[in-house]
């Protein structure tokens, strides 16, 4: 017998009882004794239920925080490579993990500004941070360029790092409001 699947679970609960009942309880693994499966009542598997164990905007905040992590450290290593002049075939490679880390943080300034214990300020800064991120990022090539070229190059690179920085900064404010609450 093998039934898999959430849906099924009810099913595969009647079978086992089924089972027991006609004898076979011997074949069922220690792990799971037939008696007691079927004294448990009626299984009560809802999604809802799954959700209340992990809701889902904690879910969002945890795979953004992730994101950041992945997409803001490889945007770094990459454009310090392209500082050194490595990879700069990689740039339309760089600006899509530059945009994932900026969406990433928006995700978790969204998080900031609806969590009751959220901060505004996180959530407005988190907006700024990631527009000027992404104008800069865009028009760089073409800022300044000559001798202070190297300023808007710390500059983006500043912001970038700044990205990373605050988007870490409201998914753990956000992990620790919450810890309580599961
Ligand atoms: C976490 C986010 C980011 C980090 C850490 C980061 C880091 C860097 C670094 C260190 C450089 C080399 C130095 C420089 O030219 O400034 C660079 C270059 C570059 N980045 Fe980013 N960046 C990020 C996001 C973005 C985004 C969102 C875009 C565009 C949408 C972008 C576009 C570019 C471009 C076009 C260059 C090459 C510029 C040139 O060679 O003149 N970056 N990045």
């Amino acid at each position: 017998m093998r039934l898999v699947g959430s849906r099924n679970a009810g099913r595969a609960r009647d079978k086992l009882c089924g089972l027991r009942l006609a004898g076979l309880g011997q074949y069922f693994p220690a792990s799971l004794p037939p008696l007691r499966v079927c004294e448990a009542g009626p299984l009560d598997f809802r999604w809802q239920n799954f959700y209340t164990l992990i809701p889902f905007h904690t879910m969002m905040i945890r795979i953004a925080s992730a994101v950041l992590s992945l997409a803001g450290l490889l945007a770094l290593v990459s454009g310090i490579a392209f500082w050194s002049g490595i990879g700069l075939n990689l740039l339309a490679l760089h600006m899509l993990l530059g945009l994932l880390a900026v969406g990433a943080l928006w995700t978790i300034g969204i998080g900031q500004a609806f969590s009751s214990s959220g901060s505004w300020i996180i959530a407005a800064s988190a907006l700024i941070l990631g527009i000027l991120t992404i104008a800069i990022g865009l028009y760089q090539s073409s800022l300044w360029v000559g001798a202070l070229h190297w300023v808007i190059e710390v500059v983006h690179l500043t912001l970038g790092i700044l990205t990373i920085g605050l988007g870490h900064m409201g998914a753990v404010r956000y992990r620790k409001s919450t810890a309580g609450s599961r």
